[in-house]
């Protein structure tokens, strides 16, 4: 089948990530997590005390930042590398998601990520997922994902994620997390979250990971065909 480029956009924990790994898995295609990138550099921003508000700071911090994706020896999962050093589970810590929504809404970060997320998508047979992939990133993708689940849903499916790693968190801090995230990513000047006019709509909320897979897969398989063998 012809490679495609396929694009999960959506709010804060709603099972972007699961699907795209799931779909690129199967498909044998590449798959980037976009937000990890915006976390890699929230987390080079916190412990080199970069003042975000400084356009100044933040062009010389970027010139600093190198981001790869290299896949794990042993699970063959894409991990984030930052400057050499594997982030892939640091970045996921709440003291960066409790700053990533502020930093991705600078212009310059964002021009410094979406430039090399269309790099990586240039021979297609990519998965990606994010906020603006469908709509800025790549808007002639072939395929739109936009995911979404109730929102009581996706803080108790977050929660329990980092509740495995860190008893002490609540789910309260959870809560507020991602409501303050969903707000500031939707309503930011540069490349708010917003459903693009072509995206098919996947609610989850009812959803088992291999039930939302299946459907996707459908989705994948009709366009793949559609656009020639
Ligand atoms: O996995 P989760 O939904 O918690 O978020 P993520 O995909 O890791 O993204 C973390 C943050 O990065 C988001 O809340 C956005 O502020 C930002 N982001 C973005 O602005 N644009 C993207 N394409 C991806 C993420
Ligand atoms: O990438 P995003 O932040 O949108 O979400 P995720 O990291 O893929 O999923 C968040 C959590 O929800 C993970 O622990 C998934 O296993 C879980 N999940 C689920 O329980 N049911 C689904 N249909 C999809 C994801």
């Amino acid at each position: 089948m012809k490679k495609i480029i396929v694009t999960i956009d959506g709010w804060s924990s709603c099972g972007k990530s699961t699907l795209a790994k799931q779909l690129a898995h199967k498909l044998g295609y590449i798959y980037v997590d976009s937000g990890a990138m915006y976390r890699a550099i929230t987390l080079y921003f916190l412990r080199n005390h970069i003042d975000w508000t400084d356009p100044g700071q933040v062009h010389q911090a970027l010139t600093d930042i190198t981001l790869e994706f290299v896949p794990n020896s042993k699970s063959g999962q894409s991990e984030i590398y930052l400057n050499g050093e594997n982030v892939e589970y640091v970045i996921r810590d709440l003291v960066v998601a409790e700053k990533v929504s502020e930093v991705a809404a600078i212009k310059e970060v964002r021009a410094f990520a979406v430039a090399q997320q269309q790099q990586m998508g240039r021979n297609k047979g990519i998965v990606m997922d994010g906020r603006d992939i469908g709509t800025v990133v790549f808007p002639d993708a072939e395929l739109k994902i936009f995911m979404t689940a109730d929102n009581a849903v996706r803080v108790e499916r977050r929660f329990r994620e980092l509740y495995e790693k860190n008893p002490n968190v609540s789910l309260e801090e959870v809560k507020s997390n991602l409501e303050m995230r969903d707000y500031i990513d939707s309503h930011r000047e540069v490349s708010p979250l917003r459903q693009a006019e072509d995206a098919i709509v996947l609610d989850n909320t009812n959803l088992t990971p291999a039930e939302q897979f299946k459907k996707a897969l459908t989705l994948v398989e009709g366009i793949a065909r559609s656009e020639g063998q």
